[in-house]
């Protein structure tokens, strides 16, 4: 549960006096802690403080975590029959669950929730029959079967039946809607069960280790077909209805079950060797299908030489549901996206959306091994699926189009990983998980972008081909099994030959990350690392890493590379007397940020065109911003390093630097802004003039992106009258021929002219959003009903996402949006305030956990107070560290602000002058 009430404090405490009991039970001899099974409790608290009474031997065999199921009774098979009924949003199920009972037992225990669970038996092999009753446990989220007799060791079969609704959480078995052709609303039902909602479709063993073989029926109306996660065995008609059977799955976890059901169309199959490869969309949408059929088939081939192992499946879907909480999901076989992460227009979209859609099919293909054939066995080794799967996909979209140069841009993850990690309440990337919403947040940067990070770092130094190789073997050894991280290090430590645990251990299971200084005394470069953070506290103890520093020296236009493994607090380097520059991280790979001191960063700068590649140039700026931001260089020296890159061709490092100005925008009073939108005119004009609106002939996507993305920031941020005008004009060609304008000036377009809008505008794009033609097209000018000023037109917006016009699965989103807008945001603010309940009822669980990290924005010392009461006084925790590091987040701006605010005109006025 995500909004905790009053008494949730208290049920945390019983959940603690809980374990505790547990813990005490335990350590008892086996006679004493046996307490017979007590009557069935229904009210919660009760339920929960009477656990402690009523421990037995399935819980003593099973960890003390009372979110844990106990190991002595195994799920090998599932048989699921589900009939949903679309029209009464509900649906019937029947299972049939094969068991492995391992020790003696009465009591057996599995999840479920917002279930009916209807009647049950259990089933020996030679016929024999068990009755069993039913309790349920909801705060635990799980069924307590007591069984009449003893169940002895062996195989057994357990029926049950059960009911449920189709929620509109888009969680579990849930609710989708779209309108057709026709604009009749039509429905369907898909699911999404990652980390923990598999449990809300059917009763299963819903951790990730315990994988089984699943079987499934759907029995659906005769108008509609139905997706599994196999291919269909048979279809048949019974009753009138359409009953469809679908092939045994391999052994697999429960989160990676998919079933989807309704109109749904799909593409011709392609085949990769034996695997048919399809699309699947609402009917009005097939023609935006090629673009991601064409991605899906290049990753797939790509991993199956990657890892040398065939797709472990017999048919490969993947199907744009049209209400979607996250981007995509990885179900095996049947991979659910959102529709602008898979459907996509490739003439109309831009660099960055056609990047979008090749980056999400990329990663969850990636995970049809890494994850889906080796699962990591529980929710705190995350990362060994999703870090990878991020790896994966960089290789796989560098692989597919090494245009894009996609691992320069992965420095943008990178610096958003730094972001978080920089954080006092920053967690380590493999981090303790009980509770489900614990595991919920799990999903984030430091999983994804961190872990991806520091995997490039091991790869760079030991080698793709034997990084590679370690990943071979340890998928061949956890096949259809479960792993952690151990046993990654182990496969691959033992093709390099090196002790990998040492080297990654403290990247992984520590906190934080290392800034190394870099300082010149005489001859000698001396290098020192200590952690990175924002926010000045004593860190204890000490803490070190094994940092991989790659050095390059510069000496008459040469160059010549050294590495070094700094283990220590402080290392030297001899150099060379004609070195005339020295940099750290070489390459960029290296998950540390470099604080090149005195005359370093200066020859740094005075040679960085010639020789610093774009990761290199990026991370200078970048290491520069967050030492900025951490008190260590002065703003005003920050500000004097972006006038060198005003001639910067290249996207990222225009992101961070465009990105630092956002930042500034955000904690400028807003009698000062207009000082800020000098710098940006003077930092960004030159680069727009160089560039031109024109896309030149052979000019590649990186370039027209970042034409975009300067003329955006020109128009807005540097609030550039010429922009404005030129940007009416274009969008008035590009309404009458679309096809006049690239592509990917066109968001520039429809920002600015949110940003200069009225209330005609604000309709005109109402409309458009309504009736777009592309997921893209949709969600740029719906995203666009958040940048208005005007107090008015943002309330019309705010209400929107609440009232049911806007989806679900956007509407967080949009608020977060409105947060961050700098002329909204208290109103935004207050809205939130205001519509919490609702909010909390209406929006997807992570949606509403990602709508908070829009108070980032909020970035004034009185806002700043309100945000801490609001989430105080109502005790809200999204589980994990999420709360705590939005709020430093926070912390980390006011106090920017606090220190540099008052001196911020005079700074940026000399700053431009510079
Ligand atoms: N396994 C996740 C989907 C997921 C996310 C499930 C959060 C439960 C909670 C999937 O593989 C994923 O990582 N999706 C990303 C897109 C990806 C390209 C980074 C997403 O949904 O944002
Ligand atoms: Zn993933």
């Amino acid at each position: 549960m995500l909004l905790e009430n009053d008494d949730s404090v208290n049920r945390r405490e019983l959940l603690r006096e809980l374990v505790r009991q547990a813990r005490f039970i335990l350590s008892l001899p086996l006679t004493q802690a046996v307490i017979s099974l007590s009557e069935p409790s229904e009210t919660t608290a009760t339920a929960l403080r009477s656990k402690g009474d009523k421990m037995n031997d399935n819980e003593l065999l099973g960890s003390n975590d009372p979110y844990r199921l106990p190991r002595h009774v195994i799920p090998t098979r599932y048989d699921i029959r589900l009939e949903p009924d679309l029209a009464a949003a509900t649906f019937s199920g029947h299972v049939t669950i094969t068991l492995m009972v391992k020790q003696e037992t009465q009591t057996i225990l599995l999840n479920a929730t917002d279930l009916r669970i209807e009647s049950t038996g259990l089933e020996g092999t030679t016929g024999r029959k068990i009755e069993a009753t039913v309790e349920l446990e909801p705060l635990l989220q799980r069924v307590r079967l007591s069984c009449r007799q003893p169940v002895t060791p062996g195989e057994w079969r357990l029926h049950l039946s059960f009911h449920g609704r189709l929620n509109d959480q888009l969680r579990g078995f849930y609710r989708s809607t779209y309108k057709d052709a026709s604009g009749m609303v039509q429905t369907l039902a898909a699911t999404q069960f990652e980390a923990t909602d598999a449990r809300r479709a059917f009763p299963c063993w819903d951790e990730p280790d315990f994988k089984a073989v699943f079987a499934t029926t759907l029995v659906i109306d005769p108008q509609f077909t139905a997706i599994s996660n196999t291919s269909v065995v048979s279809e048949s008609v019974e009753e009138s209805k359409k009953v469809m059977r679908f092939a045994d799955t391999i052994k697999m976890s429960t989160y990676l079950v998919a079933f989807v059901v309704g109109r749904m169309q799909p593409t011709k199959p392609v085949f990769v060797g034996r695997t048919p490869l399809r699309i699947w969309t609402v009917p009005e949408k097939q023609e935006l299908t090629p673009f991601g059929q064409e991605i899906a088939v290049a990753s797939l081939k790509f991993f199956e030489e990657y890892y040398g192992i065939t797709y472990p499946g017999d048919k490969l879907d993947l199907v744009a549901i049209p209400d979607f909480a996250s981007g995509a999901m990885e179900n095996f076989g049947a991979i659910t996206f959102r529709e602008t992460a898979l459907l996509v227009d490739p003439r109309a979209g831009t660099h960055a959306e056609l990047g979008r859609v090749a980056d999400v099919v990329a990663h969850e293909n990636a995970h049809m091994w890494f994850g889906d054939l080796v699962t990591m066995s529980w929710w705190n080794g995350l990362w060994l699926n999703e870090a990878f799967a991020t790896f994966m996909e960089m290789l796989a979209v560098d692989a597919w189009k090494p245009e894009w140069k996609r691992w320069e841009t992965f420095s943008v993850a990178r610096a958003a990983a730094f972001s978080v990690d920089g954080l006092m309440s920053t967690r380590p990337i493999e981090y303790e998980v009980q509770a489900p919403k614990d595991a919920d947040a799990m999903f984030d940067v430091l999983t994804y972008e961190k872990g991806a990070s520091v995997l490039r770092m091991l790869e760079q130094y030991i080698g793709p081909t034997v990084f590679r190789d370690g990943v071979r073997r340890y998928l061949r050894t956890h096949a259809y099994g479960n792993a952690d991280t151990k046993d990654l290090w182990t496969a691959i430590g033992a093709v390099a030959q090196q002790p990998v645990p040492e080297l990654m251990n403290g990247w992984i299971f520590h906190p934080g990350f290392p800034l190394v200084t870099a300082e010149m005394d005489g001859q000698t470069l001396k290098l020192s690392q200590q952690r990175f953070t924002y926010l000045k506290q004593e860190i204890q103890p000490e803490q070190l890493w094994h940092i991989p520093v790659q050095i390059r020296l510069t000496k008459d236009g040469r160059t010549e590379e050294r590495q070094l493994l700094l283990t220590e607090r402080d290392a030297t380097v001899p150099i060379p007397s004609d070195v005339t520059a020295v940099l750290v991280n070489a390459g960029g790979h290296g998950f540390y940020r470099a604080h090149h001191r005195g005359s370093l960063l200066q020859q740094l700068l005075d040679q960085s065109r010639d020789h610093l590649a774009p990761i290199e140039r990026f991370n200078l700026v970048s290491d520069a911003w967050a030492t900025t931001l951490a008190g260590v260089m002065p703003l005003d020296e920050y500000l004097a390093l972006t006038a060198r890159f005003k001639g910067e061709q290249d996207k990222n490092v225009w992101a961070v630097l465009l990105d630092s100005f956002s930042f500034l925008n955000r904690i400028i009073a807003p009698n000062d802004r207009a000082s800020l939108e000098a710098l940006v005119r003077d930092r960004v004009g030159q680069a727009v003039k160089n560039l031109g609106w024109d896309p030149q002939p052979g000019e590649s996507d990186l370039i027209r992106q970042l034409r975009g993305d300067l003329l955006g920031a020109l128009g807005r941020k540097g609030n550039d009258q010429a922009t404005q005008q030129q940007a009416v004009e274009w969008y008035r060609q590009y309404r009458k021929d679309p096809s006049a304008v690239d592509p990917n000036i066109v968001p520039a377009l429809v920002t600015i002219l949110a940003y200069v809008g009225d209330e005609t505008r604000y309709e005109e794009f109402s409309e458009l959003y309504r009736t777009a033609s592309t997921p893209q097209e949709e969600r740029r000018y719906l995203f666009s009903l958040a940048m208005f000023r005007s107090p008015e037109l943002i309330a019309r917006t705010l209400t929107r996402t609440i009232n049911g016009e806007i989806r679900t699965q956007d509407a967080p989103f949009i608020v977060a949006a409105a947060m961050t807008n700098v002329y909204v945001r208290e109103q935004a603010w207050e809205f939130v305030k205001t519509n919490w309940d609702q909010m909390d009822r209406l929006f997807p669980k992570q949606g509403l956990r990602r709508m908070c990290g829009g108070i980032v924005g909020l970035a004034t010392p009185e806002l700043e107070k309100d945000v801490h009461h609001f989430f105080t006084a109502r005790k809200i925790d999204f589980g994990g560290k999420t709360m705590d590091q939005y709020l430093e987040q926070l912390r980390v701006a006011v106090s920017f602000r606090e220190r540099e605010g008052r001196m911020m005109p005079a700074t940026l006025a000399s700053a431009i002058q510079s």
